[in-house]
């Protein structure tokens, strides 16, 4: 299924021209297929429903609370890792008992307002963190169901900055520590024990390293019980790569197949925190060329979409496919696809072998969806595109462009340096 084609020459997304969204609400914008979202929620559904499960999709990856509506009505939950997601979870009218709260530093105020929103389960990565929860329940006359976040030293074969479950990363506890925090957690008076946790990165696109990790996890969990320690949820993460060029990643039924004997032995509440997969190819950032260069050394074509909206080039040097949206015959070059800001490390594609483009096109930067408006900011005060859903041949934004004011927000001058005060 193609939610991105072309029709008559022009690039649409279901059955809408980019172009018209563009006239309407100018460039740079992102825009989402509904029906891709939907279809990422249901696969993930289909696949693991001979076990009961929760799609509890990674905020982090898109956090418009649009999109977490329509994953909320769908029967999904949220794996959220900040006060902020959590207020956008409950707003988004996600029930609370389908709520997973990752993260490394959680501060006891974000504790306590998960708290008190009666969250499925805190899973906690550190021997401090588990004690800070136990005394913020305990304030609050409550108990804090827990999963320990265990790190299975596992090597995840993706890019190292997105590779969590090795023994050097800084996230949940080592397995062979693992079991002792356990015991440690049955003896404090304002946590319960309900689940365990692991992830061990993003972007994977081989079943192993999910297979190798459960099993390690699945040991635990049979020696954990012969002690009494009462493991019900077994949270596996994310992870789950996509199609960004060539890569080749099993689809949510292949990775179901591979992981059910394990999962279905349990006998657990299987949660799974998707975030890539279920989001980044449902989306584009369309772009206006403004700019074509011939350089020495190299081509450029400068568009009105830099590293503020989409940083993943810049970052980790990913790629992402650029598709002119009028579709003809083009001699083809090799450019960069560079953005506005004022660093050579703004590009969206570098030495990219692209059709010819004029000035005032339109691009579209495809797998746009995930982790790209969630990261854009507002450097070099740039006002941040506005997000668009799409479905059949209408849109709606689901988030205005940013003004001048927005830009401005919470920022003040201090009397002493308004005009007139002459008082230093
Ligand atoms: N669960 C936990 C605890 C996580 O840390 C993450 C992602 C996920 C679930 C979702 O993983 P996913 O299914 O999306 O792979 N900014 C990077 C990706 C960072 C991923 C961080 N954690 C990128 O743009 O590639």
């Amino acid at each position: 299924m193609n939610d991105f084609h072309y029709k008559n020459g022009t690039l649409h997304c279901e059955d809408l021209a980019l172009s018209t969204i563009a006239k309407k609400v100018g460039t740079p914008f992102f825009a989402y297929s509904h029906a891709n979202l939907l279809r990422q929620i249901h696969a993930y559904q289909e696949a693991f429903s001979a076990v009961p499960h929760l799609i509890a999709f990674a905020v982090k990856a898109n956090s418009n609370i649009a999109v977490l509506r329509l994953f909320g009505r769908e029967g999904g939950g949220a794996d959220i890792v900040s006060g902020g997601e959590l207020h956008r979870a409950l707003v988004a009218g996600i029930d609370p008992k389908r709520i997973v709260f990752a993260g490394v530093g959680k501060t006891t105020a974000e504790m306590k307002d998960a708290l008190k929103a009666g969250i499925l389960m805190f899973n906690i990565e550190s021997a401090q963190e588990l004690a800070a929860l136990d005394a913020c329940a305990k304030s609050l006359q409550m108990i804090a169901p827990v999963a320990l976040r265990v790190n299975p030293n596992v090597n995840a074969q993706t890019h190292p900055y997105i590779s969590t479950g090795l023994k050097k990363s800084k996230f949940g506890i080592e397995i062979t520590q693992a079991a002792s925090q356990y015991y440690i957690a049955m003896g404090l008076s304002n946590i319960k024990i309900v689940g365990i946790h692991s992830h061990i990165g993003s972007q994977l696109t081989q079943i192993s390293p999910f297979v190798d990790t459960l099993t390690r996890v699945y040991e635990l969990i049979k020696a954990l019980r012969l002690e009494d320690v009462c493991i019900d949820h077994w949270d596996i993460g994310g992870g789950l790569g996509i199609v960004y060029n060539d890569e080749q990643p099993p689809s949510q039924k292949e990775i179901a197949n591979a992981l059910l004997p394990l999962l279905k032995k349990s006998g657990c509440q299987i949660i799974l925190e998707p975030g890539r997969s279920m989001v980044g190819n449902a989306g584009t950032l369309v772009t206006r060329v403004i700019y074509t260069k011939k350089g020495e050394a190299k081509n450029f074509v400068v568009v009105d979409a830099g590293m503020n909206d989409l940083s993943r080039p810049s970052l980790y040097q990913a790629y992402h496919e650029i598709r002119p949206v009028v579709e003809k015959e083009r001699i083809q070059e090799v450019v960069d696809v560079v953005g506005p800001i004022c660093e050579s490390g703004d590009f969206l594609a570098q030495d990219r072998k692209l059709g010819q483009v004029e000035a005032d096109e339109l691009l579209a930067v495809m797998s746009a969806g995930a982790y790209a408006f969630s990261m854009s900011s507002n450097y070099n005060s740039r006002p941040r595109p506005p997000e668009v859903l799409v479905r059949g041949k209408e849109f709606e934004v689901i988030r205005k462009r940013e003004t001048l004011e927005d830009l401005l927000r919470g920022e003040q001058i201090p009397g002493y340096l308004q005009e007139g005060d002459l008082s230093l």
